[in-house]
């Protein structure tokens, strides 16, 4: 079992181990009431296990609130109707809210959290890869509009984060495979400058443990991740000083893969074929050698995600250009986060040239 600190204020622990869900009642002590949110789907699963850990563990009364599945049940609707439903049972302010599930559970009870009562207390227990090592750490909290994903959100950490890893046993391999791209980055976000947790050398030697789900090997990848991302979170929680944005290694072109459509491409298959657009723009700004282009694109196909746009009728380079200029986090022209000598950098407005190389790296031509 690992337990690593994200060194926050106030700090809170990450507990990784198979068999960790017994783990979330000790975070719950002092509660009197504890409200788990999850859907149906994970609940049918893991809700029962839980839910009798606590109350066994604690003198808190327990309830289960189920949310719908989806990015759509992402939304503001939702927030409404559990804190209204937590009003109802009696939740109040010193009390906690556990979110069981993947980052769209995490995400819409961790905002609802933030916001009812001015902020309850949350333990995140995310159940997908992608959740574990991004979603569940680091307080970030929203939900979808209309207008855009995540536009309504609060940094709001949570209490604790309980991760086990045996619920990646149960995992679609379609979404098991979206969180190794997550992987991937992180790996490649320590890569160029030095790979303190060790995750390149893990990922190198046991590509195929990792592809077999072996659970130690797993929960060895998912701790080295949450190192990484523990360290950025604590030197910049809100995302102010510009080192938290390197978290988005690979996300401008994600993203602009992602709205553009067309593709059916998961959240972790666009961030695979985004770091080998952004190792390539690096290597054609001159920032970084062949080497680590080689290795942008080398490290994603290992675990078994794909490098190239797949054939799709929306391979235009102008909307997709279009699209990275909207990004949020770009101030009105093309920003990008890039490997070079000094680590993650933001670099703007590439050349057109380096531009149409990248483009080309994943198969688009301009
Ligand atoms: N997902 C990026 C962050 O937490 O900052």
């Amino acid at each position: 079992m690992s337990t690593l600190t994200v060194a926050v204020d106030p700090p809170y622990d990450v507990e990784i181990a198979p068999g960790a869900l017994e783990l979330v009642a000790a975070k719950l002590k002092d509660r009197k009431r504890v409200a788990v949110v999850s859907q149906a789907t994970i609940a049918d699963t893991y809700s029962a296990r839980l839910l009798a850990s606590i109350e066994s563990e604690t003198n808190a009364r327990v309830g289960l609130f189920l949310m719908g599945d989806g990015e759509t049940s992402k939304s503001m609707t939702t927030v409404e109707d559990l804190c209204r439903r937590f009003a109802d049972w009696g939740l109040l302010r010193g009390d906690a809210i556990v979110a069981l599930g993947g980052g769209v559970v995490g995400d819409t009870a961790g905002f609802a959290a933030a916001v009812y009562h001015r902020g309850v207390a949350i333990v995140q227990v995310p159940t997908t890869l992608l959740a574990m090592v991004d979603a569940a750490i680091g307080g970030k909290t929203a939900v979808n509009l209309a207008e855009g994903k995540n536009l309504v959100g609060a940094f709001h950490q949570p209490v604790a984060v309980v991760v086990d890893t045996s619920t990646l046993e149960t995992l679609g391999q379609r979404e098991f495979l979206s969180g190794l791209g997550e992987v991937a980055k992180y790996a490649l976000l320590t890569d160029v400058v030095a790979d303190p947790t060790g995750l390149t050398a893990l990922l190198r030697l046991r590509s195929s443990a990792v592809l077999d789900r072996d659970p130690d090997v797993l929960t060895e990848v998912v701790a080295c991740c949450v190192a990484i991302k523990a360290e950025v979170v604590a030197a910049d929680p809100f995302e102010q000083t510009g080192r938290r944005a390197t978290l988005n290694l690979g996300h401008t072109f994600a993203h602009a893969l992602e709205t553009v459509g067309g593709y059916d491409l998961t959240h972790g298959e666009a961030v695979a074929i985004g770091l080998v657009f952004a190792g390539a723009l690096a290597g054609a700004c001159g920032r970084v050698g062949s080497d680590v282009v080689d290795r942008y694109q080398a490290l994603p196909h290992a675990l078994g995600l794909p490098t190239q746009v797949p054939d799709g009728e929306s391979g235009d380079p102008e909307q997709l250009l279009a699209v990275m200029r909207r990004d949020k986090k770009a101030a009105g022209g093309l920003s990008f986060v890039l490997p070079g000598q000094n680590g993650i950098e933001r670099v703007d407005d590439p050349s057109d040239e380096a531009l149409r190389y990248a483009f080309a790296s994943v198969g688009i031509g301009i």
